[in-house]
């Protein structure tokens, strides 16, 4: 049993003490906003009793997990803690100022974990004296359910914390994946074209929401479609994640947010979570044109540029091929490991796609990656 720490109680650190808890873990459980402290523990609560009406867990299992959580609103309740993860808001200001003030209090030994999405690890590490012991540890929503974890070193990180981290993450049955410290990790890259050929396929009107979304769950496997899965996410959240990659790869074409989402965003039509976003959830959803060679055509542009997100984060070595399967599969419910699909299809195949969009639209955004264009040169499969 270790001590475990998580700063900031808001949806994903709620969730990451809840499967420490679970575990068997001490943990602390530390906000320090007026009410986020008291809101954390009533949810939980809600969360647990759920799982025991469920009868996923007993009613004493529940007081236990519940009992080994102390919900604090000082700081200084994280002292002696093995591993400290933080889940505070998205502002590199902000973490930079809580992760010097954690070193103060914990031990040098102590594992300090950021589950940022989008920051550098690089630049959250330099806020410490001992930036050898931080981590990327990224959870995806809701944690206790996602079994994927990314554990992201930063240049700074020594080898020992790393494999130190990932065996406490692995110990709580979750299934890690390393990956270099650049934009998007594995998961929120590789996926980007997900949302933006969609929309850039609504946009030229070739389909609408629905049609789209059809496409891609009948004949191409995925639990969601596209716009379902924004409208989900929220169009706030999924167009900052965007934007935010685009500018961090410097405004590379393949990443550009779409103007579509943008101004659903800027019109509050967030999604699911404001009853409107591209769908209405008040009235009834309209109906799919559900012709199959249409279909098979947005099917086939999507699922070409996520192979090319896939091959691309290959080529510059984010991940190894197995983990970036994985990641797709594990972490956002992809039917197939992109790299295992190029190979089903034929890479040839995907090859010809890109450069007939390429040739179609004249644009950067299309470019097949170099790995791509090499592996049908050399007649080779990723696996
Ligand atoms: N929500 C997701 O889907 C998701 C998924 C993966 C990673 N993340 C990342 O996890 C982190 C947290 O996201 P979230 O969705 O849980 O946010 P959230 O807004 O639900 O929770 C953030 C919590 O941090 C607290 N907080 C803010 N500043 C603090 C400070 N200085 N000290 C202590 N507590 C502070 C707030 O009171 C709030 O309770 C972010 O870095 C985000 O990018 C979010």
């Amino acid at each position: 049993m270790i001590k475990v720490s998580v700063i900031g109680a808001g949806t994903m650190g709620m969730g990451i003490a809840q499967i420490a808890a679970t575990q068997g873990h001490q943990v602390c459980l530390y906000d320090n906003y007026d009410g986020a402290i008291e809101n954390a523990k009533n949810k939980l609560e809600k969360i647990l009793n759920r799982l025991v009406e469920k009868e996923k867990i007993t009613s004493k299992e529940k007081d236990e997990i519940i009992g080994r959580i102390n919900f604090s609103k000082e700081l200084a309740a994280i002292s002696e803690s093995n591993i400290v993860i933080e889940a505070i808001i998205e502002d590199l200001k902000i973490k930079k100022d809580v992760f010097s003030k954690i070193e103060e209090i914990i031990d040098e030994d102590c594992i300090i974990g950021s589950n940022t999405s989008s920051l550098s690890i690089a630049s959250i590490a330099s806020a410490c004296k001992h930036a050898e012991r931080v981590v990327g540890i990224h959870f995806f929503n809701p944690a206790p359910l996602m079994p994927l974890v990314e554990i992201i070193p930063a240049v700074q990180t020594s080898d020992s914390k790393l494999i130190e981290a990932r065996k406490i993450i692995d110990g709580w049955g979750k299934i890690s994946v390393i990956v270099k410290d650049t934009p998007g990790f594995i998961v929120n890259r590789v996926a980007r074209p997900f949302y933006g050929e969609a929309l850039r396929i609504y946009e030229e009107g070739i389909a609408d929401f629905a049609t789209i979304d059809w496409s891609m769950k009948e004949l191409g496997g995925f639990r969601m479609g596209p716009f379902e899965l924004m409208d989900y996410i929220g169009n706030d959240v999924n167009y900052i994640v965007t934007e935010t990659v685009f500018k961090s790869f410097y405004f590379d074409p393949r990443y550009k947010p779409s103007f579509t989402q943008k101004r659903m965003m800027e019109a509050g039509y967030l999604g699911r979570k404001t009853g409107k976003g591209y769908y209405n959830y008040n009235a009834e959803i309209p109906k799919a044109n559900t012709n199959r060679d249409l279909g098979k055509q947005i099917l086939w542009r999507i699922l070409s540029m996520l192979i090319n997100e896939a091959a691309d984060a290959l080529f510059l070595n984010i991940a190894t091929r197995e983990d970036i399967d994985l990641a797709m599969t594990k972490g956002v419910n992809y039917p197939k490991g992109l790299l295992n699909w190029a190979d089903e299809i034929g890479i040839k195949n995907i090859l010809n796609q890109l450069e007939d969009l390429q040739s179609e639209y004249c644009e950067d955004r299309y470019r097949p990656s170099p790995l791509i264009r090499r592996m049908v040169k050399e007649n080779k499969t990723f696996y």
